[in-house]
């Protein structure tokens, strides 16, 4: 078999069926070899008789799914990525020109370059499985579309509904498809050939009429907003809101947002030569790179296994019980019964507790409901898989115990042995501590190998990622089944070893307790939180996180830190008195900041009460960015390459972007370490360490990949 086999033509009479089913790939993608195959189709089908076209995908739930990221990752030069994109656009020009009308046969993914195929064709018949989505996503690789999708999308469903989708690299629905008329005609899966061909046969018949579909703006408002004056609104205010969300860190919004701007009017050779120019800008940079490498890890993800050996597979999880429905308990119920769909039972020492936990599920799905993510139905099933009570009935017949309580060693063993007692023999218990050790705690089960950590942050059903703990008698299928686990939870799943605040928690702290440094040198609680939520982006400024976590759980978790690392972690000098100030942070209404409904303002108040005086006005952002990232970057080194937490680069990247937030556009901790050079920043830190004391001190692993001219990475 070779490429000609992965797009072929076969014969319907008056309709050549177009088949895509690459050869030896998951998915349909539009890489040069296929690109230069659908050329030589598209020219076949130029000089044969038949009347009509239908393309159709083999693929089970793709159409498909884009351009071949491959090719796409490496390439930097402008020029170069002028000419791969130019050569692309003629041939989807090919299949816009052909003389015969051009029908997409969509079921599954039809992303990307294959969306914009697909807008190349004169119309579009989607099935309504749940799979079939429609869309430009490649904003959030940091790129825009290059195939004609930024001018073809706004021509046929209007300049609002095209940034809607290419903006915030969206793909919908094909209801929503078809509201816009981004499709024509709606069929279920199993006829949809068959209906794409009758459809090929009816258009014959009313004379074979290509599509050149305008969008015609449909009431008032969409008149209204399609108009000279109604664009020039459109395009402000998609400014100001892409502006207001990407805080300046992602140019390929702004970028799309311009060519589509620029392009509206055009002849269709000026117009793609502008979206070229805008595609080969976009690619070419750093962010674009880094926006891929995340991607990259995200795919992994969902290749793997979670352990080495790969003849270890994971069980089947039909059940869970959750031990405590408290704030994490009844986040976990919540992900398990409807993303998962998986039978639970929950299981706590007070009834109010059981009822707020499953009322802080439902909550969450009414929410689901409201946004149309699920319908009743899917909420009644997800509330009839949920149960609880206070005793253990129902254990005997789970797979899995997932133990959410108080965090309290000694409370824990005891429950875990107790509830092994009620389990099968060969449940699993899996711990949601985010502080105690994990092997420790296993030894309070008879059977350590079916104990594990199951690390879920705050809040559950927004934060994707889950750290899985291997304690130091954890087997490996049961390693691979919380793996599979969480991923079937619609988590992120990283496997980490045991060790205080194991990964993400351990790289995090620094950064935290270094805000609390910056208030003893006489820094402005804002200016430094702004200086990192603005500037570096992350979601939020230290100050505003440890109000969010609670200044109680802060300072506990510095002192274990201080108490395990040393002079690594040592306690901030306001640590006493912001102990004694009983703060609590938002969940008491005041901390750093004082909550008012919705609002927030800095205390000025905890300035005196922390004895620190009036902050200075003047603050060296480069000092503020440097002090607490280059902590981290400097435990990172020691969690990765000595302690070996995780075993490669992109975990702590991964764990650090999908458990803190630590932005995309940067790829990822060590991949921004790595773009600055390890030498630099330890350079840096000896810098720092002489100002500010050992805690910023170069680890030796640092160290060690400076001197020997490497990265984390390379
Ligand atoms: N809250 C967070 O941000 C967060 C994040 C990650 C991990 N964790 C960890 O998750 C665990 C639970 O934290 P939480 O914030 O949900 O606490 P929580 O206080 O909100 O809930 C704990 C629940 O456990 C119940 N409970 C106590 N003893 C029990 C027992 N013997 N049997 C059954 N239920 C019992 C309590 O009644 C309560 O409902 C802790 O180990 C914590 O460290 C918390």
């Amino acid at each position: 078999m070779s490429i000609l086999e992965s797009i072929r033509i076969v014969n319907k009479g008056d309709v050549a069926l177009v088949e895509w089913d690459l050869i030896g790939e998951k998915v349909n993608k539009l890489s040069s070899p296929v690109m230069a195959r659908l050329k030589e189709v598209i020219e076949e089908l130029g000089k044969s008789s038949y009347k009509a076209v239908v393309f159709i995908s083999r693929k089970p739930k793709i159409f498909i799914a884009g351009a071949d990221i491959d090719e796409i990752k490496n390439m930097t030069e402008k020029e170069q990525i002028l000419k791969v994109v130019k050569a692309g656009q003629e041939i989807i020009n090919m299949v816009e020109d052909l003389k015969i009308p051009t029908i997409a046969a969509i079921n599954g993914a039809c992303l990307g370059g294959g969306c914009e195929f697909a807008l190349s064709c004169d119309y579009r018949i989607a099935t309504d499985d749940s799979s079939t989505k429609i869309g430009l996503p490649e904003t959030q690789l940091g790129l825009i579309p290059g195939f004609g999708g930024c001018v073809r999308l706004p021509k046929l469903i209007g300049v609002q509904n095209a940034l809607d989708i290419i903006l915030a690299g969206k793909a919908v629905s094909t209801d929503k498809a078809l509201k816009m008329g981004l499709v024509d005609k709606k069929t279920h899966v199993a006829s949809l050939e068959e209906k794409a061909i009758d459809f090929a046969n009816e258009v014959i018949k009313n004379g074979a009429k290509k599509s050149r579909k305008c969008f015609q703006a449909k009431g008032l408002s969409n008149q209204v907003l399609e108009s000279f004056a109604g664009r020039f609104l459109v395009f402000k205010m998609a400014k100001k809101s892409v502006l207001s969300l990407t805080k300046g860190h992602y140019p390929a919004p702004l970028k799309a947002l311009e060519v589509i701007k620029k392009t509206i009017g055009k002849n269709r050779a000026g117009a793609l030569a502008i979206e070229a120019e805008g595609f080969a800008e976009v690619c070419a940079t750093g962010v674009s790179k880094n926006l891929i490498h995340v991607f990259y890890m995200m795919e992994s993800v969902k290749k793997t296994t979670g352990v080495n050996d790969k003849t270890v597979k994971a069980r089947n999880v039909g059940s869970v019980g959750i031990m405590g429905a408290g704030t994490m308990g009844g986040g976990i119920a919540f992900v398990a019964a409807g993303n998962a769909g998986l039978e639970v039972r929950m299981k706590d020492i007070n009834h109010d507790a059981i009822a707020k936990g499953m009322q802080a599920a439902k909550k969450l799905w009414d929410k689901q409901l409201e946004r149309r993510k699920i319908d009743k139905y899917a909420e009644e099933r997800n509330l009839a898989h949920l149960s609880g009570g206070l005793d253990y009935s129902g254990f005997g017949r789970l797979d899995v115990v997932i133990e959410a309580i108080v965090e309290d060693m000694n409370v824990k063993k005891k429950v875990i042995a107790e509830t092994a007692k009620y389990c099968k023999p060969d449940a699993i218990i899996a711990t949601n501590t985010s502080s105690l050790s994990v092997s420790e705690m296993g030894e309070a089960h008879p059977k350590p190998e079916n104990f594990v950590g199951m690390h879920f942050f705050n809040p559950v059903d927004k934060m994707p990622l889950v750290e899985v703990i291997r304690g130091k008698n954890t087997s490996d299928e049961v390693v691979a089944t919380i793996f599979e686990l969480s991923k079937k939870m619609g988590k992120t799943p990283v496997v980490v070893k045991d060790g205080p605040g194991f990964l993400v928690n351990r790289l995090l702290l620094p950064w935290l307790s270094e805000a609390l440094f910056f208030l003893a040198d006489n820094m402005d609680i804002e200016t430094v939180d702004r200086i990192y939520a603005k500037k570096f982006g992350m979601p939020m400024g230290p100050f505003h996180l440890i109000d969010e976590i609670g200044i109680d759980v802060c300072l506990k978790v510095l002192k274990i830190f201080n108490n395990a690392l040393g002079e690594r972690a040592p306690l901030p000098p306001v640590y006493e008195k912001l102990y004694q100030t009983k703060r609590l942070g938002k969940k008491g209404g005041k901390g750093f900041y004082i909550y008012e409904g919705k609002n927030k303002r800095v205390d000025p108040a905890i300035y005196d009460e922390l004895g620190v005086g009036n902050p200075k006005n003047k603050h060296d952002e480069k000092e503020i960015i440097e002090r607490g990232v280059y902590r981290m970057i400097n435990e990172a080194a020691l969690v990765l390459i000595e302690e070996k937490i995780v075993e490669t680069p992109s975990e702590v990247d991964l764990g650090m972007i999908m458990g803190t937030g630590f932005p995309p556009f940067r790829g990822g901790l060590l991949r921004y370490a790595d773009s600055l050079g390890t030498q630099h920043i330890t350079d840096e830190l000896e810098i720092l360490a002489s100002k500010f004391g050992t805690r910023f001190k170069p680890t030796q692993a640092l160290a060690n990949l400076a001197k020997s001219q490497r990265g984390f990475y390379s």
